[in-house]
């Protein structure tokens, strides 16, 4: 009976979606329980490369069952286009991939109602991924959404209502023309969403969370996948400029309808470094020649979006605060090896906030907030190969060491390139999970 978590702790983009991939095998059942179509979680392997959006990393390794969760919100049009390109690359998912009946729709309307709402933030706007998730979200909380179990009865007329309803704050929102090109775009868009949502109905809907307790109650491991990062939580992230959902550990538990006593290990993803894509305050954010040196050899684009994302050093105060906030027992380095040829590297270990310094994490980081760095030799050697810790340079070993020190939590995994094989698993000898 277990069920470890697997989640980002800073503002997405860690890399969740191949550490799921390397711990599928260990697990019986890998559930995505939040997020939506603004993830993307990339895979690579047989030098082959994977983004997966709605559907969990687990669905590339033997016949786990996968799991899409009830606080997961569904595009189907996007769903279809990503479960078909799997299909068609040799990668059957019928068979591995059920979908909770109270994961909630996002509808073509909520994707109009993001734009909408991002022009009407000006220059506030959060830089979503334009996916409706926040108006998708709103529906759910404000007890009007539409959810896939919907799909089992008279869905038109549900669909419709909330068209209209949408519509009419559309209107309020918008210029005349605007609107006309809305309801436009929304004549295109339409009959692809609903050729997704034939496809959609084609696969098997589940009451997600007697699936899971029952696997449970049979002995089965349960690995939960999360998406975006900690630092994008609605409640405890860099609000307003997060998602809409629980990214921390408790959305495992709301998500899936798992209880908290059946949390095992909690996985928490970092990049040796850290980045963000979108708006919003990032207090270690480098805008020089260093930050675009991070971004150029971590190609940091986004996997959805395209987007470039911002870069900056690793911030410890913030992930001192990710790590309370959900109980991380486990820590996974990813993209180590972009560091390999930085002759200084650099972690912020303090903020300093109207001239005085502090480790806590504060209720807000505006503009005032300034980091307060620890520095460290870099290694200067390449990582990429290495297939054992007796391989790391001293260098590297202080770096792990002093963040090891500085989080309290050992990092069981470091990652050295995006391959599946390109990762290292430290203390074995304690064993990772007991179902190894
Ligand atoms: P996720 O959203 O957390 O799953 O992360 P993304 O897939 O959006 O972004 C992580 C990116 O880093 C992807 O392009 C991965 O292929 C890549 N990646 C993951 N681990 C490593 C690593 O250790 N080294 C390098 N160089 N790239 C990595
Ligand atoms: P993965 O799972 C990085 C960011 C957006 C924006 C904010 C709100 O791949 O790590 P939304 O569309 O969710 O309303 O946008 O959150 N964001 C992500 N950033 N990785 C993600 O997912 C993200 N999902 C959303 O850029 O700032
Ligand atoms: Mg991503």
């Amino acid at each position: 009976m277990k069920v470890d978590v697997l989640l980002g702790l800073q503002w997405g983009d860690e890399g969740k979606g191949k550490v799921v991939d390397v711990l599928t095998p260990r697990y019986d059942v890998i559930a995505r329980f939040q997020g939506g179509p603004n993830a993307g979680h990339t895979l690579e392997f047989e030098g082959q490369k994977y983004v997966l959006r709605s559907i969990p990393s687990g669905i590339f390794q033997g016949d786990k069952l996968n799991v899409i969760g009830g606080g997961v919100v569904l595009d189907p049009a996007l769903f279809k286009a990503e479960a078909e390109a799997l299909e068609a690359s040799g990668h059957p998912l019928r068979e591995r991939l059920h979908i909770s009946r109270k994961a909630h729709l996002i509808l073509p309307t909520h994707r109009l109602l993001d734009a909408a709402n991002e022009a009407a933030k000006g220059k506030s706007k959060v830089g979503t991924t334009g996916k409706g998730i926040g108006p998708a979200y709103t529906d759910k909380v404000s007890r009007n959404g539409l959810r896939v179990g919907d799909l089992e009865g008279d869905f038109d007329t549900l669909y419709r209502q909330a068209c209209e309803r949408h519509l009419a704050m559309l209107r309020g929102l918008m210029t005349e023309t605007d609107f006309a090109q809305a309801q436009e775009k929304l004549a295109q868009t339409e009959k692809e969403w609903f050729d997704g949502v034939d496809y959609l109905r084609t696969f098997t809907f589940v009451d997600g969370e007697h699936e899971i307790n029952r696997l449970l109650k049979e002995g089965k491991s349960v690995l939960c996948e999360g998406a975006q990062g900690t630092m994008l939580d609605i409640d405890y992230g860099s609000y307003p400029f997060v998602t809409s959902s629980n990214t921390v550990c408790a959305g495992a538990c709301t998500g899936l309808g798992v209880a908290p006593s059946r949390i095992g290990r909690v996985y928490g993803i970092i990049k040796a470094y850290c980045t963000r894509v979108g708006g919003g305050p990032f207090p270690t954010e480098l805008m020089d020649e260093t930050g675009d040196k991070l971004c150029a050899i971590g190609h940091e684009f986004g996997a959805v979006t395209g987007r470039r994302r911002r870069c900056g050093w690793i911030d410890l105060v913030a992930l001192r605060y990710a790590i309370m906030v959900n109980g991380v027992t486990d820590l996974i380095m990813m993209k180590s090896d972009v560091l390999d040829t930085f002759e200084t590297i650099k972690a912020c270990v303090a903020y300093e906030i109207d001239g005085k310094e502090t480790e806590l994490f504060p209720y807000s980081i505006n503009e005032g907030v300034k980091p307060v760095y620890a520095e460290l030799p870099g290694w200067q050697t390449s990582l990429s190969k290495m297939t054992s810790e007796d391989e790391f340079p001293e260098e590297f070993n202080n770096y792990l060491s002093f963040l090891e020190e500085e989080l309290e939590v050992p990092i069981r995994i470091v990652s050295v390139g995006p391959d599946r094989e390109q990762t290292i698993e430290r203390y074995v000898e304690d064993g990772l999970t007991e179902n190894v």
